[in-house]
């Protein structure tokens, strides 16, 4: 399987593995309030094991409160949370963490200078030797996140290179291994492909299939459409704070979310106004159901 993949509808999916018998995560009709302002309300999401559960939405409809609900950051105000079946609420990232709900930050909390295996265990530290004489054990921390990273296909010439002097797509993919080796079973990614390129987004894409196929349930946040029909067996649409859709692989298409993220009846409104200005040829933009293209418009245009 290689990166060039991307452009392919389903490249990445093989086949989708059979439904674990209980999620491990499931929100029910849950929601949250910040003060006044309700960011999420009346949401059903569940996760499974060896299943990708897809979370789309534009910006501010609500698709970091979600994840903040399930890692421990912020606590759902309405509602029921369950992790295998049991109510949960959790009060720091440290409790989902104890659950094995890991998340993956846009913002990867990596220190640059220091070596992709002093990252790998950045927290987690191997020692050996018996205190007060015990010290880092460093060759089988380097041996093991070189082992670790294999098994998931990432091969890096040098263990002591700056993490730094990775590339995004490969920094993913370092945090998304290292969340495997210390044991989660959830691993929820916010916006993991956003700021990459085609080809790296391809390279995470594989990685997040990789984690599927041993067994995690994963919750993939994103405004991509393409990037999450490739992987996802679920797809959830949020859109201002509630659930707009909530299908599985079979029950919607490439096309069918590509619309539902796009905001059909919206685009034709947004077609309309450009309509009205100059400069912008609103024959050339995409209809309705076929939004795959890019919108072009000029910035000379002014009424
Ligand atoms: N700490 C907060 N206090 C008050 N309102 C908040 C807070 N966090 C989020 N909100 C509001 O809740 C709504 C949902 O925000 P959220 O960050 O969950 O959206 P999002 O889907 O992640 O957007 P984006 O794609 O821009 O990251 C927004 O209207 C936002 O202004
Ligand atoms: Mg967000």
């Amino acid at each position: 399987m290689t990166s060039n993949e991307t452009g392919t509808h389903g490249a990445v999916l093989t086949d989708t593995p059979p439904e674990g018998d209980r999620p491990l995560v499931e929100l029910r009709s849950a929601g949250k309030s910040y003060g006044n302002i309700r960011a999420l309300h009346g949401v059903d999401l569940t996760v499974h094991p060896g299943r990708v559960t897809c979370v789309l939405g534009d910006n501010g409809a609500g698709k970091s409160t979600l994840i903040k609900i399930i890692s421990g950051l912020h606590q759902h105000t309405e509602g029921e949370f369950l992790v295998d079946g049991e109510p949960v609420r959790f009060s720091t990232p440290r409790e989902a963490l104890d659950k094995g709900i890991a998340t993956v930050y846009q913002d990867l909390a990596v220190v640059p200078l220091m070596p992709v295996w002093r990252n790998f265990f950045l927290g987690s530290e191997m020692t050996k030797g018996p205190w007060p004489v015990r010290r880092l054990d460093i060759e089988k921390m380097k041996k093991t996140a070189d082992e670790e990273l294999r098994n998931m296909g990432i091969v890096l010439d040098d263990m002591e290179q700056p993490i730094g002097t990775l590339s995004g797509g490969q920094r993913q993919c370092v945090a998304i291994a290292r969340a495997v080796y210390f044991g989660a079973r959830v691993l929820i990614l916010d916006e993991p492909t956003a700021a990459l390129g085609v080809k790296q987004s391809g390279v995470v894409l594989k990685y997040i299939a990789a984690a599927r196929e041993k067994g995690l349930g994963v919750i993939f946040i994103t405004h991509n459409p393409h990037h999450a029909y490739m992987v996802g067996d679920h797809f959830s649409v949020l859109r201002l704070g509630t659930m707009e859709l909530s299908a599985s692989r079979s029950e919607v298409s490439l096309e069918e979310l590509t619309n539902h993220m796009a905001g059909g009846t919206e685009l034709a409104s947004l077609k309309h106004e450009l309509a009205q200005v100059r400069g912008v040829d609103v024959e050339e933009l995409p209809e309705e159901g076929d939004l795959t293209a890019p919108v072009a418009t000029s910035s000379e245009g002014k009424s």
